[in-house]
């Protein structure tokens, strides 16, 4: 049985930071609120760099951390939705990047689930034998694609990325991989053309909030039941970081206790399909996830689209 396992991982957060004290400066809001809705402090903020900048350091990482030459990798994909350009794709990008060349690179969409999306994929080419070393990216600068006269979510975001190697190997990795969509929500949460200027998040945020606690309800329930595995069987919950709250209210349908949750969001902010990549390898890095552990990854997000994925790692 092939497994697509995690060989390594790596992150990076661009290093301009914008505190609640700032959005202060700019909108009409308070770090009390800001705090007490989502759970955030600060975030980090893209001056100049592109989403492909931020993708190459994390994918950098990874690869170090895998202990692998980046000609080996075999396939790239990456997760976006702020690419550098309407094409190429950011994948092509960080393979140029990266100095190599001739392996299949793409990008996919899926907003905030993207990552899970990704995961999702590059197991498939793993477990068909297509693939053997492949670099998962979630990418993403909203910021970019924030509209800071609104404050009903400008206080959301913030840029990064995280990056695994997913390597082809007889011991577990990857167990179950979940993933869906729902069209019908398209303008709950989306950027809708402006003709008269820059084209910017928009969302209602309250009945996304309801649909995303519920929604990831059921994804808990849908992989452990494929797993016939039980609530305790998971070691770490590694979220999408979209807000505190839906984070608590997922512990809690998993009778977890928070420090078995990896929280990010309130350093970094929501930073949309980087989320759970750069969790996951602040958590590998501090040594809270050891080799051996059950890891939970779930995300919720626009389209609406979500998904999980359930590893060994
Ligand atoms: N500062 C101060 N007051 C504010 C702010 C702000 N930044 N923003 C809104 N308010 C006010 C509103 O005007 C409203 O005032 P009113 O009662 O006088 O009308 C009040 O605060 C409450 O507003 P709500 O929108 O109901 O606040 P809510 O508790 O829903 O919190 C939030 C808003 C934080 C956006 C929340 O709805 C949320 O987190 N939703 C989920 C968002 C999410 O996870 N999105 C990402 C999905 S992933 C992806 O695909 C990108």
């Amino acid at each position: 049985m092939i497994y697509a396992r995690i060989a390594g991982t790596g992150s990076y957060l661009p290093p301009h930071i914008l505190t609640n004290a700032d959005l202060e400066k700019m909108v009409d809001t308070t770090d009390e609120w800001i705090y007490a809705r989502t759970g955030i402090k600060q975030r980090h903020r893209v001056t100049d760099e592109r989403t492909s900048d931020l993708a190459t350091h994390a994918a950098r990482q990874a690869i170090d951390a895998a202990g692998i030459a980046a000609e080996q990798i075999d396939l790239i994909i990456v997760a976006t939705t702020t690419p550098d350009k309407i094409f190429p794709s950011v994948a092509t990008m960080v393979q140029r990047k990266l100095g190599i060349s001739g392996c299949p690179a793409f990008d996919v969409q899926a907003v905030c689930s993207g990552f899970v999306y990704a995961l999702t994929t590059a197991n498939q080419f793993i477990k068909s034998g297509q693939s053997r070393n492949v670099l998962v990216i979630g990418a993403d600068t909203f910021t970019r694609i924030t509209d800071y006269s609104d404050r009903s979510n400008c206080i959301l975001w913030g840029d990064g990325a995280g990056a695994v190697i997913l390597q082809a190997s007889e011991q577990p990795g990857i167990l179950s991989t979940h993933i869906h969509a729902d069209g019908n929500y398209e303008t709950y949460l989306h950027v809708p053309r402006n003709p008269d200027g820059p084209d910017t998040v928009v969302m209602e945020g309250n009945p996304v909030f309801k649909m995303a606690v519920n929604t990831l309800d059921q994804i808990v329930d849908e992989t452990l039941e494929a797993n016939q595995m039980q609530k305790s069987d998971i070691d770490w919950l590694v979220p999408h970081q979209a807000n505190i709250r839906i984070l608590q209210a997922t512990a809690k349908k998993l009778e977890m206790p928070m420090d078995k949750v990896v929280v990010t969001v309130d350093r970094h902010g929501n930073t949309s399909a980087a989320s759970i990549p750069l969790a996951l390898d602040v958590a590998v890095r501090d040594g809270r996830i050891q080799r051996g552990h059950t890891l939970l990854m779930e995300a919720f997000g626009g389209g609406f689209t979500w998904g999980s994925v359930l590893v060994k790692y």
